[in-house]
């Protein structure tokens, strides 16, 4: 793997002889897990993400994305939680930007939805809708008003600019592209949303931004052959699992993903989702957020530094480096001459390790994930890394890592209130 953990920031709060004790101590459920033994057919299809080297869907969806960036300005991805949040953190990290990509169907504002209308306008434009469940309201309806709105200025050829991506099955979108008579791609049956980033979900509108989704599946699949081979003790995603919960049984019920670059926040949003979805289940788990620093540090840092000792945090060592970038000299005095002549880099590289030094010495464990350089490579590492992990970890606390049913609830609610007709059993 070309990145890798760092435990010093959390060993003075759990030794490595603790972590070792609860890995030995769970070792037939991990090894399960690792083994793909402990995962049913039907969630099955994240975790050997090689085969998609090897894929013929993989060369159709770079054919496809070559004609929408040639025939596109804008491109809008409808999609709600896994069916948005993986490629909308590679597309505003590495996107070159020749195809603006909207977002659109992961909320209910009329306001933002007028926003996206307007953006719009008579560009040309492609709608990629996305669900595995058509069932959901957020893209559904959004997508039929975005449907309108491509049939208002092109009628017919509504159609050519609409590309599905969803389940096979009644009410689900195949039905639906049959019918309407649009380009469909598969929703894997054994892949859930927030698992689904390499897969046509997160590919297509990946490669639409410009970037590379080859080295993001060789990334996912040199992962996956390190990971799986990797012996239970010294594994860093079995590490990494066992290190969290033992922190959190010591009460540290929080976890802050950092980031150090803006860009990567939307890696942190998908990491939120997945830790969130995948552990939020039995009252005793992690509550999983995120910050960018330097921004955050004059905000939530405060608290972090100083409040309620209840917060882990993971660093991702990741960036961007300039070198060719360094600070020269001011002709006004400004105060900051100290800095004078130093790589830009430098600055971030110091913000990062004064916040680890002053957060790990002062009550708050800090992992790092030393990550590098930020490519699409390393994108496909860490994917597989963290799905991996949280999965482990979602085994040593209990809980089945696969589906969300705690999300139905809001649902329910908000069927009722808007009146949806209830499905008679057996119609
Ligand atoms: O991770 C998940 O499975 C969820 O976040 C789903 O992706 C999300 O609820 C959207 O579901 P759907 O694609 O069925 O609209």
């Amino acid at each position: 793997m070309i990145s890798s953990l760092n435990l010093s920031g959390v060993q003075p709060y759990v030794s490595s002889e603790e972590i070792r004790r609860a890995i030995d101590a769970n070792a037939g459920v991990l090894n399960r897990m690792l083994s793909g033994e402990a995962i049913g057919p039907a969630d099955r299809g994240w975790f050997s993400p090689h085969r998609w080297q090897t894929d013929p869907l993989v060369d159709q969806i770079e054919a496809l994305a070559e004609k929408i960036r040639a025939e596109a300005e804008v491109f809008v991805l409808v999609g709600i939680g896994g069916s948005n949040r993986g490629a909308q953190s590679v597309i505003e990290s590495l996107g070159d930007g020749k195809v603006e990509i909207l977002y659109a169907g992961d909320n209910v504002s009329s306001h933002a939805l007028q926003k996206t209308l307007a953006q719009l306008g008579s560009r040309p434009v492609y709608v990629n809708v996305i669900a595995k469940d058509f069932n959901t309201l957020e893209p559904g309806i959004v997508f039929r008003v975005l449907r309108q709105h491509l049939e208002s200025t092109l009628g017919e050829a509504a159609r050519e600019r609409i590309i599905v991506t969803g389940s096979q099955g009644d009410g689900q979108l195949h039905a639906f592209s049959q019918a309407y008579g649009c380009t469909y791609l598969p929703f894997p049956d054994d892949i859930g949303g927030r698992f689904s980033v390499i897969s046509p979900v997160g590919l297509l509108p990946i490669a639409v931004a410009g970037v590379d989704i080859r080295p993001i599946i060789a990334g996912a699949a040199a992962a996956e052959q390190e990971l799986k081979a990797w012996a239970l003790e010294t594994n860093p995603a079995v590490m990494y699992a066992a290190a969290r919960n033992l922190l959190y049984e010591k009460g540290f019920l929080i976890e802050n993903l950092v980031v150090m670059e803006p860009s990567l926040f939307y890696f942190a949003r998908w990491w939120t989702q997945l830790y969130g979805e995948t552990e939020g289940k039995n009252q005793r788990c992690i509550f999983p957020t995120a910050s960018t620093y330097s921004e955050d540090l004059h905000a939530i840092g405060q608290y972090i530094q100083e409040g309620k000792r209840m917060v882990m945090e993971t660093f991702l060592a990741a960036r961007f480096p300039h070198p060719e970038q360094s600070i020269q000299p001011s002709a006004a005095a400004d105060g900051f001459e100290y800095l004078d002549h130093k790589a830009y880099d430098d600055l971030n590289t110091a913000v990062y390790q004064a916040a680890v030094s002053a957060h790990a010495q002062d009550g708050v464990p800090c992992f790092q994930i030393e990550g590098g350089e930020v490519s699409p490579q390393l994108f496909g590492e860490l994917f597989y890394f963290f799905m991996l992990s949280c999965c482990l970890s979602a085994t040593l606390i209990g809980v089945n890592p696969f589906g969300q049913p705690g999300v139905e609830a809001y649902k329910r609610n908000m069927y009722r209130i808007l009146e949806k007709p209830v499905k008679e059993p057996g119609l």
